[in-house]
């Protein structure tokens, strides 16, 4: 015991209740484990007096055995041997406890006794089971989340990726673990420049940031275009403690956005060729008739005996350049559709044929080879034969003048009949198409050919013609290599074959 005259009478007396004040129970244990006392708290709890423990041994007491444990299971023994506090927690009936050994010294530094206190943790242990309970609630949550999410310590060392994240960064089978840094989520620089966004309170508040579309590098140094929104993660004391970033991939988005592009782009070419169409036939209208005159009274004055030579001449030109106009009038008339057609079911192989022998003969075509892959199956469609085999006429002379009198054509024809469609490709080794002229070659008279040579109104006749067959025509691929255009038909199925495909048997 301390002496008295060490302190004063106020220390003395609460030093000499503090053990009875304490709110858990406490035994005193000897280094021969004998119980030498215990608080009221101790008493009070397991209903025992001082007569029941005092002077018996803990194992006695506590587990009610006439031996000593084994040392090594035996906590006094561990206060002893290490001279610090042991502690243990167990689950009694419904409660936790946590037991504490700790050390009481002499004035030498040896243990003299060792003061066992039963702590009631239930609470602290349910809260702890919450916590856990809510800790995997969360976890589950960003791990089942259909967005990217990855969070990084304040130095940007990457603490968490789910599944999503490593799928588009790529960081996962082989490249397990590559990346572990949020400077390899960025192209160079990146990384800095949109922790330099999220602290500013400007854009987007203050620690956050949402861009509708960046661009990250994934594990193979690959580009992809992303949406993402970005987050600094404070502490209590309003501390910076960790950064997160939720990524969305745009592939999709993207594709349906070019596709839709396209659409738009498509219905503006056809919209203005329909306008350029009523154009073209209301001047084709207008020109005809002077035209007729000026060929009508032209031919009159050949026929005059009395003119010299010279006049006769001239007026043959005149014919001449007129019956050449009335030819351009009557192109534009059937661009515009205006002309009559006469359509027929035919197959569409016996036009590429026909076409072909029209021009095969031509000097033109004397040094070009011309390949023919015609599906040999019924594709059936209901045309006016004699304008397809202008279009598939001008398409081959288009193709003989990009390949400069030599080269190879190939005419390929198939069809698709789950989507009952008719395809023509027509393909050369030409010099191909300019990328600003490929939105223009379809226009009336836009041509890159020779002033006075080309009238730059075939493909705007073929555009017509397609259109008025309920057809598509469009360049399917162009370039240094050559031109493929390709010509799409809706597909005639006779009245037989469509009810025999109909029939259950
Ligand atoms: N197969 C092709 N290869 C390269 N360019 C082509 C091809 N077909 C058409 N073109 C381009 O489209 C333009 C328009 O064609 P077109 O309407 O037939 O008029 P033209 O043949 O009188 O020039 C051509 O001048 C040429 O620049
Ligand atoms: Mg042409």
């Amino acid at each position: 015991m301390t002496s008295d005259s060490r302190f004063e009478p106020e220390e003395l007396f609460w030093r000499a209740r503090i053990f009875d004040s304490l709110s858990y129970p406490s035994v005193v244990i000897a280094p021969d484990k004998r119980l030498v006392g215990a608080n009221k708290k101790f008493y009070d709890t397991y209903k025992l007096s001082s007569e029941d423990i005092i002077g018996k041994k803990c194992f006695q007491s506590f587990l009610y055995k006439d031996t000593p444990c084994d040392s090594k299971d035996c906590s006094i023994s561990k206060v002893l041997e290490n001279k610090a506090m042991h502690t243990y927690t167990v689950k009694h009936q419904y409660k936790w406890e946590e037991r504490v050994f700790s050390p009481i010294f002499d004035d030498e530094g040896q243990v003299a006794f060792v003061i066992f206190s039963i702590r009631d943790i239930t609470r602290t242990k349910s809260l702890e089971n919450q916590l856990i309970g809510v800790k995997e609630f969360i976890s589950r949550v960003i791990y089942s989340s259909a967005s990217a999410i990855v969070a990084a310590d304040r130095a940007g060392n990457i603490e968490l990726m789910n599944s999503v994240a490593k799928e588009l960064f790529g960081d996962y089978n082989g490249g397990e673990g590559k990346i572990k840094h949020t400077e390899q989520l960025y192209p160079p620089g990146k990384a800095k420049e949109i922790m330099k966004m999220l602290r500013n309170e400007k854009i987007g508040g203050k620690g956050k940031l949402l861009i509708p579309r960046t661009t990250i590098v994934n594990a193979r140094g690959q580009e992809i275009e992303v949406e993402m929104s970005a987050a600094i993660i404070y502490d209590d004391t309003g501390e910076e403690s960790a950064t997160m970033a939720i990524y969305n991939d745009l592939k999709d988005k993207i594709k349906v956005e070019r596709e839709l592009k396209f659409t738009q782009k498509q219905l503006a070419q056809s919209e203005k060729m329909a306008s350029l169409g009523q154009l073209a036939a209301g001047v084709a209208h207008e020109i005809n008739n002077p035209l007729t005159g000026v060929l009508f009274y032209a031919s009159l004055l050949l026929e005059r005996q009395d003119l010299d030579e010279g006049a006769q001449e001239d007026l043959r030109y005149i014919v001449e350049d007129a019956n050449r106009c009335k030819n351009i009038v009557k192109s534009l008339l059937v661009y515009s559709r205006s002309a009559d057609s006469n359509k027929n079911i035919i197959q569409i192989n016996e036009i590429v044929e026909q076409s072909l022998k029209l021009v095969r003969d031509q000097k033109k075509f004397r040094n070009i080879q011309i390949i023919r892959y015609l599906a040999d199956e019924m594709m059936l469609i209901n045309a006016d034969t004699n304008k397809l085999n202008q279009v598939v006429i001008n398409l081959i002379i288009n193709a003989a003048d990009a390949m400069k009198g030599s080269g190879k054509i190939t005419l390929n024809t198939y069809k698709d009949k789950l989507h009952k469609k008719v395809f023509l490709e027509v393909k050369d080794t030409g010099e191909g198409i300019l990328r600003e002229n490929l939105s223009k070659i379809f226009d009336p008279f836009f041509t890159t050919k020779e002033v006075g040579k080309s009238t730059g109104l075939g493909l705007s006749i073929v555009y017509g013609i397609i259109e008025e067959h309920g057809g598509k025509i469009s360049v399917k691929k162009t370039g240094v290599k050559g031109t493929s255009f390709i010509l799409e038909f809706p597909l005639f199925i006779p009245e037989e074959e469509g009810l025999a495909l109909c029939r259950p048997f």
